[in-house]
């Protein structure tokens, strides 16, 4: 795999139990140990955060050269080696950084009497509940005092410090405040890693215990990862407590694709009595890549899951006969449908989701183009080709970037849309990379940014323009908006910073626009890459923040979003819907799905468009499947079946050959790496992969994994597959040119208040909704209102409203944000109310 060229730094040698051992300056003792193979046992400390020494479970003799003062060089013992002097005391390895000829010793008595009595004093409060804590089995508490414990306890149990258990911190996470060794690990990565201090210490000594001061309990998108870092069971998630036993759990990798982040994730399985003996997945925990979530899930991606699940599938196919449908055989629904595509011709028209796999995505369009139809994702964002042919260049590695690059994020809440983008883009600004957010009300991401651009919703692309005529004036026909933003200060530096700055990724999003406007501001952005010169390089290049996990790797084989989208439906012979429910979106779309002659669709769950078809096929989940996704990034991942596929489904890939088949047409429809060959030598891109080479691994940094649970915590070590990274179109000599499409003034809707769709990470799609984990989190329909209409319109924030959109009336709660301008309203998406761009709106009390 090619990824980026490290600068070489001079390291510095040290001798750890008796074993020399070079690494980078600054780098800490037990890190260092760490990265010989010796094992310093730690609690408080955690690779990914800053040391605080709080527990003193990684005490070591630490000596270092002797100088002479004098004379400013070394002491030298007889034999010629330099003087060690060891301190008085034991030191932290966990806070001491290494330096030259250091030397330490990690396993005399005084060490290990110093490991068993600290031990010892952790134990002296401890419920000591081994046998029914969930962390039991992969405990670093449990671990460590029997590598180095006492032994036995002197402490009286009568006299122990009793603490709530079963304690809610929130809907997703308990707390047991008696197993806690108070190490800080989760109130520092709430703090440190996620800018999200929504729990703490409270009181002191024995008496200290984690409180949460949100408002619901421990609010915040990231809360399961303090279940993985917490080195007793004293936080556990209220999806997996109480539920196995870590010995019992299968592993398989996996990917998620609730965002196009894709982060990689370990399926645990487990077969569980109640499912009948069926295996089931009883956990979703991260495994490692650090080019993409690092250790790291969002809540989402950890508990969403439960959509896979039996209680939410069909699996059986279905017929629609006298008005209703009828569950049938394979071989009967595969004729009905093939019946109807053999005669719609051309006008066949396939609507496909954006989760689905690439090998989905090949045999579907395949599918298309052989029976002469037409195919569309099912998409609100364009641009997907341009991404392909501008990069991400490959080698990219968002963890490598800071001082000497830049990012720009337009249109976009990161946070809400690629939770895990936003956590990597806030920690290469951290590290000194210039952050550019432009996006006309506030976002998580601006307190981090360097230049924050305010524009008005619908001048996206111009905003994109203005910065590129700002030091490159090529078009004389500029737009009122783009003149108007070139006296825009925060435009204009974070323009003339870009012109100079070796790097810079652009990440556009949807939030306000429709199809043509992201169309627009997707050209806008590879223009200023194109026209600053960074693309065709790692570390440089566009992309898209997409509302579905896959949409990348559909455009990829050739699907795009239509604009015409439901007159297509309805003048459809054939529409064939895929992992999409447009009629349970959209009511106009739900029109155009009754008014299509014949609806074909492939789907998980009894969706509206499922129950409004006339042919119904029962696809499989990814949990019981093999394939591979593509991510935001153009990385293209393997997952893997974890579970056993539910009776009666079927692999899309398959469903769509086997239809294909009974139309006359030969298509892969048995093995999922058979297909991806078949992709691969049909797309340039892809072209050098294979299952093998998406297997491949490499080693990482900091080293976590599940033979070391005291380190990095439950995080799975990655051991099947990184993934590749795609080359760009222009690392492989497609050269891309600046061009321009006349620019279009911004459109007045005749209307006094105008709403503009964002996007939300809790959304009510089907993917999220059966999970009733998620219930207290999801949002219901509502509307941002700026303060002034608010004002105006005598609604206050948290109260119920009227809005009427596009002649439909709408119960929703009305917000109010202060950073929105007058005449502006915010609707999320996926929410309960169809919103495809802006629409004038009316909202009253
Ligand atoms: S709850 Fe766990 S992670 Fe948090 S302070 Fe206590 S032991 Fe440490
Ligand atoms: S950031 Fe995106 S891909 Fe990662 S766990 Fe969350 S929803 Fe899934
Ligand atoms: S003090 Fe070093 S691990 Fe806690």
């Amino acid at each position: 795999m090619t990824e980026a060229v490290k600068v070489e730094k001079k390291l510095v040698t040290l001798t750890i139990d008796n074993r020399k051992v070079s690494v980078e300056p600054g780098t800490w003792v037990v890190d260092a140990a760490k990265s010989a193979g010796i094992d310093i046992p730690v609690f408080c400390y955690h690779p990914k955060m800053e040391p605080v020494g709080m527990c003193r479970m990684c005490l070591v003799e630490i000596g270092r050269p002797m100088i002479d003062r004098a004379t400013g060089q070394p002491v030298l013992e007889a034999d010629g080696s330099p003087k060690i002097l060891f301190g008085a005391k034991l030191e932290t390895g966990c806070t001491i950084a290494v330096s030259e000829g250091m030397v330490v010793r990690g396993y005399t008595d005084n060490v290990k009497q110093a490991r068993d009595e600290v031990l010892e004093f952790l134990l002296t409060s401890h419920p000591l509940d081994c046998p029914i804590c969930d962390k039991g089995g992969e405990c670093p508490l449990q671990n460590l005092t029997m590598n180095f414990g006492p032994g036995h306890s002197r402490y009286i149990y009568d006299e122990k410090k009793r603490l709530d258990k079963h304690v809610p911190l929130g809907d997703l996470i308990f707390l047991d405040r008696e197993r806690c060794i108070q190490c800080a690990r989760c109130t520092r990565f709430q703090n440190e890693v996620v800018d999200d201090p929504v729990i703490g210490f409270s009181q002191r000594g024995r008496s200290l215990e984690i409180v949460t001061f949100s408002e619901p309990g421990f609010d915040s998108y990231w809360s399961g990862n303090t279940t993985d870092i917490c080195p007793v069971g004293a936080l556990t998630s209220t999806d997996f407590r109480f539920g196995a036993r870590p010995w019992e759990l299968h592993s398989e990798a996996s990917i998620c694709t609730q965002c196009p982040v894709n982060c990689n994730t370990t399926l645990n399985t487990r077969r569980e009595a109640k499912d009948g003996g069926r295996y089931v997945v009883k956990r979703v925990m991260p495994r490692q890549n650090e080019w993409v979530n690092e250790i790291w899930l969002c809540d989402k991606g950890r508990f969403a899951y439960h959509y896979t699940e039996p209680g939410n599938r069909i699996t059986q196919p279905m017929v629609r006969k006298g008005g209703q449908l009828t569950p049938v055989s394979w071989d009967e629904a595969l004729a009905a449908a093939a019946d109807k595509v053999k005669k719609a011709g051309s006008k066949l028209f396939m609507l496909v989701g954006g989760r689905l796999s690439n090998e989905d995505y090949f045999n579907l369009k395949q599918f298309t183009d052989k029976a002469e139809g037409q195919a569309s994702l099912y998409s609100q964002m364009a641009g997907g080709d341009m991404v392909a042919r501008i990069g991400l260049g490959s080698g990219s590695n968002l963890g490598d970037m800071g001082v000497g690059s830049a990012i720009l994020v337009i249109a976009s809440d990161l946070e809400e849309e690629a939770p895990l983008w936003w956590l990597r883009v806030k920690q290469a600004a951290e590290r000194g990379a210039t952050l550019i957010v432009a996006n006309p009300r506030r976002t998580k991401l601006d307190s981090h940014a360097k230049h924050l651009i305010r524009y008005q919703y619908g001048e996206e692309a111009a905003v994109v323009n203005a910065m590129l005529d700002s030091f490159s004036p090529k078009r004389p026909d500029q737009a009122d908006a783009v003149k108007s933003l070139l006296r825009n200060d925060a435009l204009k530096a974070a323009a003339q910073e870009i012109t100079q700055i070796e790097n810079l990724v652009v990440f556009y999003g949807s939030e306000g626009t429709d199809l043509a406007a992201s169309q627009s501001l997707a050209k806008a952005a590879s223009n200023l890459l194109i026209a600053t010169g960074h693309i065709g390089r790692s570390n440089n290049g566009l992309v898209a923040v997409w509302d579905k996990g896959n949409a990348q790797g559909g455009w990829d084989q050739g699907l795009q979003p239509s604009q015409d989208l439901a007159a297509k439906m309805k003048e459809a012979a054939v529409l064939y819907v895929v992992g999409a429910d447009p009629a349970g979106d959209d009511p106009q779309l739900a029109a155009a799905v009754d008014a299509a002659q014949f609806v074909i669709v492939q789907e998980l769950a009894m969706t509206k468009t499922a129950q409004a078809a006339d042919v119904v096929f029962p696809a499989q989940a990814f949990t019981e499947r093999d394939g591979t996704y593509t991510s935001g990034e153009r990385r293209v991942q393997r997952f893997y079946p974890a579970v056993p596929a539910l009776e009666g489904t079927r692999a899309d890939f398959v469903i769509t050959a086997q239809l294909a088949a009974a139309v006359g047409l030969e298509l892969e429809d048995q093995i999922a790496s058979l297909a991806f060959k078949q992709l691969a030598a049909a797309t340039e891109a892809y072209k050098d992969l294979d299952y093998g080479k998406l297997a491949e691994i490499q080693d990482q940094l900091p080293i976590v994994g599940r033979a070391d649970v005291y380190y990095g915590g439950t995080t799975y070590d990655n051991k099947q597959g990184l993934g590749v990274q795609l080359t760009s179109g222009a690392e492989r000599g497609q050269s891309p040119a600046l061009s321009f499409e006349t620019p279009k003034e911004r459109e007045k809707l005749d209307s006094t208040l105008t709403a503009y769709p964002v996007s939300m990470l809790y959304d009510r799609g089907n993917t999220v909704v059966p999970s009733k984990l998620l219930s207290a989190r999801l949002g219901s329909p509502e509307v941002v209102l700026s303060s002034e209409d608010a004002d105006q319109l005598n609604l206050a924030m948290g109260k119920p409203g009227k809005l009427k959109l596009n002649g439909a009336q709408y119960a929703v709660t009305v917000w109010i944000d202060n950073s929105l301008p007058k005449g502006t309203a915010l609707i999320p998406r996926s929410l309960g109310i169809p919103i495809s761009g802006p629409a004038p709106i009316q909202v009253e009390a």
